[in-house]
């Protein structure tokens, strides 16, 4: 049994379980048992890390997890302040790592962790690196859109280019505290920029360069930028996006909102699309390369308290506007640095790549942060996965020799449906870590990850987290555990996660509910950008005492946490989170549309679709014209990603008699289970379900 600890194991005889058990038992330190394909439960499937994976790993076997993690939820402060001091401070933190009040019935919600310390984030990512030795290792391969060519920076050269940027924002009067939005692609000019507000204090707003010309401007009117960071245009794929174009778009609207912006810096990014050819409003706009390398590669650093913000993040709720999450200085550099080093087993050796954009947390956290901290050399990749073919990401992987590949389960599902041909054509031999996030991975998409991509040889770490926690929070340790594929397994350090029910209440054990966590962990993030009341009400209020994660879990027998979803009205397109009211308040906008209801359904890509229920204003003809301006009319105001996959015309909506929609209802006329409709006594005109069903497939 012994030598089974190599390998996944496949038991098929069921009679065998309880010694197997304890066999597991005795070998891991675990009340778990090996699977086998004739057992029903996925709970029981385990993969075991192999031996030689184990014996170099930093945290190597359950018991020293376990070591760990006790001291870290009993003695927070001694335990995280041990990791903190191994950051530069310029003055340390005062006389208590951290306090909270992570209750609403006793006061306002507050979180903080070293106050009174003095850093600087950018500093440790950079200057710290290259005093101790890392000048010349490369903090950046960049591989463009088109294969053939690709461009480096070392950590030496990555602090200049920062350097300049910053006495440029300096120079232009950009202060500690002041805001600066980019919305650039995967260039590396996107965290340099990024470092180069870090560096002088001021609060970065990155703005995923897919959002359209409306979102930029709403995120443009919440925060009131200084400067505007973008480029011209990137292509992805055969497509060019002409990004300052949209940029101009936005400074219309927001414009008309009362917010003008002075000054649009803008990177020409020649391979997609000449200067000459894009548009241009003297005085405002600035090309990058006539201003930028004028300036001194050095910068003196803007030394901030551990409690100042670092960035705001705009991401989707389920109701109204999206939430600007704020995260702070030193919490959240200890915070993301911890994570992605015991997450990934990193090693200075390591090339990391994570195909997640700057535009969303995993890219600030697991991009930029987490890894440079770490002195990490990181992957930044320009293009799409599928182009030219399928098999990008392993010839990516073979060409920098990347060890550590971390990606989301929508990318490994589409490149699982294209064909195990296009990753066997390549060694993949470099690979010894895979990751997972943005949603819960399948347990078949799991094992194809392990089995093709990783040829059975490394672990992956599926994490859970999100831009609220700023880092990793629920994570295998991948020397440390077996894994269970689809399940993120145990909490980080740190982190205690509670499943609580409908009332509140904590449930142990083997169940199932609502995910929280109880009390604060240094990544947490401290507010909602001016609106510290929606922070409480949304996060803290639904389950006092705790912070509510908006996310459905169940923990098994054997205590591994499997996340299922979300319970808000969030869905979780191809991992990007999307509001339902978002999506239903651009369709409203459309003058045709009286009225519309979305809902999330299972698709087989991206993990979930937006399915709509539309109905028209009195008169208008539902035509398949129409359906496309109402399609054109999300993309334009959110997203292409936030485009509907199904248009469902309503004649009526399902409401209550106090005209509530009953999207229970809806939930199941999308997935077509007509069978599971329940209770529809209650509507006040039970006969719109019967329509609906009628025009299902029209
Ligand atoms: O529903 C969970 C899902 O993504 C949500 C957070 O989305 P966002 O803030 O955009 O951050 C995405 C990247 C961290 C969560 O509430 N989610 C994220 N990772 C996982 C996951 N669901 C299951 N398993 C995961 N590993």
């Amino acid at each position: 049994f012994q030598n089974l600890k190599t390998t996944t194991c496949h038991f098929r005889h069921v009679e065998s379980m309880s010694t197997l058990r304890s066999l597991a038992g005795k070998v891991t330190g675990l009340n778990a048992v090996v699977l086998g394909e004739a057992l029903a439960s996925e709970d029981d499937e385990l993969v075991f890390p192999n031996d030689d994976f184990s014996r170099q790993a930093l945290v190597p076997s359950p018991k020293k997890y376990l070591e760990m993690y006790k001291r870290s939820v009993e003695d927070p402060a001694g335990f995280w302040s041990d990791i903190a001091s191994q950051f530069c401070w310029k003055q340390k933190w005062g006389q208590s790592v951290f306090s909270e009040n992570f209750d609403v019935r006793v006061g306002n919600i507050k979180i903080e962790w070293f106050k009174g310390g003095i850093t600087n984030i950018c500093y440790n990512c950079l200057d710290r690196n290259v005093e101790s030795g890392n000048a010349d290792k490369i903090a950046i391969y960049w591989e463009p859109n088109e294969p053939g060519s690709q461009d480096s920076l070392t950590y030496s050269q990555l602090l200049q280019r920062v350097c300049q940027l910053a006495n440029y924002l300096k120079d232009k009067g950009v202060k500690k505290g002041d805001a600066v939005v980019i919305y650039l692609p995967m260039i590396m000019e996107l965290p340099i920029a990024m470092l180069a507000c870090a560096r002088i204090g001021a609060v970065h707003s990155v703005v995923f360069a897919g959002f359209s010309a409306e979102s930029l401007a709403q995120r443009i009117v919440d925060c009131k930028p200084k400067v505007v960071i973008t480029c011209n245009a990137v292509k992805r794929g055969s497509k060019v996006i002409p990004l300052k174009d949209i940029v101009d778009v936005a400074f219309v609207e927001s414009t008309k909102n009362g917010i003008s912006i002075d000054i649009c810096l803008t990177y020409e990014n020649e391979s997609a699309m000449k200067r000459e050819s894009t548009k241009w409003q003297e005085g405002r706009d600035v090309w990058w390369q006539d201003v930028v390398p004028k300036y001194p590669t050095t910068c003196a650093v803007e030394w901030v308290d551990a409690e100042d913000p670092l960035f705001l993040l705009y991401t989707s709720g389920s109701t109204g506007k999206p939430k600007g999450v704020l995260h702070t200085t030193g919490g959240y550099m200890v915070y993301t640095a911890t994570t992605f080093k015991y997450a990934f087993d990193y090693k200075p050796s390591d090339i990391y790549w994570c195909t997640a954009d700057c535009g969303w947390i995993t890219g600030h956290s697991y991009v930029t942060y987490g890894p440079m901290l770490n002195g990490a050399t990181v992957v930044i990749f320009e293009g799409a996965p599928n182009y030219p073919d399928s098999g990008r990401c392993w010839d990516i992987v073979d060409k920098f020799k990347v060890t550590i590949f971390y990606t989301a389960p929508t990318l490994v599902r589409s490149l699982m449906r294209a064909g195990d041909e296009y990753v066997i054509r390549y060694s993949r031999k470099s690979l010894r870590v895979l990751g997972s996030v943005g949603e819960p991975i399948n347990p078949s998409a799991w094992r194809w990850f392990f089995n093709v991509v990783g040829d059975s040889r490394c672990p992956i770490s599926d994490t859970w987290w999100q831009t609220e926690t700023g880092g990793f929070m629920i994570t295998p340790l991948p020397g440390a555990w077996p894994q269970k594929p689809g399940s993120a397994t145990f909490p980080f350090f740190g982190v205690q996660p509670v499943i609580v029910d409908e009332k509140g209440a904590e449930i142990e054990g083997e169940c199932s509910g609502y995910l929280c966590v109880k009390s604060s962990w240094p990544g947490a993030f401290r507010t909602l950008y001016g609106d510290h009341e929606r922070y409480e009400t949304t996060y803290f209020k639904p389950f006092p005492g705790y912070y509510f994660s908006g996310d459905g879990c169940r923990r098994d027998k054997d205590g591994y946490y499997w996340l299922t979803g979300r319970v808000d009205d969030v869905i979780n397109v191809s991992g990007h989170r999307i509001g339902t009211a978002e999506v239903e308040s651009a369709l409203v906008s459309h003058p045709q549309c009286a009225e519309a209801a979305v809902v999330g359904i299972e698709h087989e890509v991206k993990g979930q679709g937006i399915y709509a229920f539309v109905t028209l204003v009195e008169g208008v003809p539902y035509s398949e014209e129409v359906r496309k301006s109402l399609i054109l009319t999300v993309r334009n105001q959110i997203g292409a990603f936030a485009a509907p996959d199904k248009i469902h015309w309503a004649p009526g909506l399902p409401k209550t008699r106090s005209g509530k929609i009953m999207r229970r209802i809806l939930r199941k006329i999308a997935s077509r289970q007509l069978d599971e409709l329940g209770d529809t006594s209650t509507l006040a005109d039970p006969s719109v379900v019967e329509q609906l069903i009628a025009l299902a497939d029209r």
